[in-house]
């Protein structure tokens, strides 16, 4: 089985067009075996010559093993990953890819859990909701999106057994609404988990709905970065293990900077939301970019994310 960050290829089984722009890939191992164990709310990383390297939830049940499913949505505004996945990325292919990686787990242990989800956002969402109902679990999902004949998925969720704990809203037309996400969160019983996966508008709209929740109830993750990265500079980068001192100089990313100087650290996204270059911090303050960690794992300062966050002093020293 491969190491977390390791890559490894499956082949592309069948390409679906899941919604307006949207494509869902079914990938397989070559051998037929089992691919490795993922999570609900779990991504993998393609790489793909030609294209960044982008990461993408997994959608289905983390009971089936005998298959990745990811949908990816077509972004013009984008790095030009989506454009180039949909126009090269055919049925047979054989493709590289990393992980799974989870920064979005859930807390299967909630007596009740609220999931909810913006466009393509539904992916790890509705991953979490095959495995709360396998487990037995209460659940209820809203899906916000602009219309729908750009709502993946739909079809699936409506042939499930538990589609009246489904809840879709549509943007557009006449009688187009957005989710209240206040109202949603106002049925809190205490014991509820909310998720959150959608643009950057949603999660702001989440995490104001949910300010006054203990952090451990409240769970979401972006598909899009939250931050610019920071290209201040003017610091050093002490590596621990090996004792290099590493300048980090205006217009660079402390990836950038160590990258520049042949150090190896896994990375991915280089966007502070898929989690590959997180590093343990041992001195300094961090400036944190990233759409990943919570408020209290950014005050602790024990780890941070090299591809877009800083430094608040002149000098941090890594665990690297
Ligand atoms: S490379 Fe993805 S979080 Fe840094």
């Amino acid at each position: 089985m491969p190491a977390l960050n390791e890559t490894f290829e499956v082949f592309v089984k069948s390409v679906t067009h899941e919604a307006k722009g949207i494509l869902a890939y079914e990938l397989r191992s070559h051998s037929g075996e089992d691919l490795p164990p993922f999570t609900a709310g779990a991504h993998i990383d393609l790489h793909m010559e030609g294209a960044p390297v982008r990461s993408y939830s997994l959608l289905n049940s983390p009971s089936d093993r005998s298959r990745y499913v990811i949908a990816i949505s077509l972004n013009e505004k984008g790095r030009g990953g989506s454009i180039y996945i949909h126009k090269n990325l055919h049925c047979g292919d054989t493709l590289t890819i990393a992980g799974p990686r989870n920064n979005f787990p859930l807390a299967e242990n909630a007596r009740r859990s609220i999931l909810i989800a913006g466009g393509i956002g539904i992916t790890p969402i509705w991953s979490m909701a095959q495995r709360l109902t396998e487990i037995d679990a209460h659940w209820e999902l809203h899906y916000g999106v602009r219309s729908k004949d750009c709502a993946a998925l739909l079809e699936l969720m409506e042939g499930h057994p538990l589609n009246r704990a489904i809840h879709t809203c549509y943007s557009e037309g006449e009688h187009g609404e957005f989710l209240d996400l206040k109202a949603i969160v106002a049925r809190d019983n205490e014991h509820t988990h909310f998720y959150c996966c959608g643009p950057v508008a949603m999660l702001e709209a989440f995490k104001e709905a949910t300010r006054e929740l203990p952090a451990e109830r409240k769970h979401f993750e972006s598909f899009s970065a939250e931050h610019e990265a920071s290209l201040e500079g003017g610091f050093v980068v002490e590596l621990a293990r090996s004792g290099k001192v590493i300048e980090v100089t205006s217009g660079q990313t402390i990836l950038d900077a160590l990258l520049g100087q042949g150090i190896e650290v896994m990375n991915s996204c280089r966007e502070g939301i898929c989690g590959a270059c997180e590093v343990p911090v041992l001195e300094g303050s961090p400036d944190h970019r990233d759409s990943i960690l919570s408020d209290s794992e950014r005050q602790a300062g024990k780890t941070m994310f090299v591809c877009c966050s800083g430094s608040l002093g002149n000098r941090l020293v890594l665990d690297l």
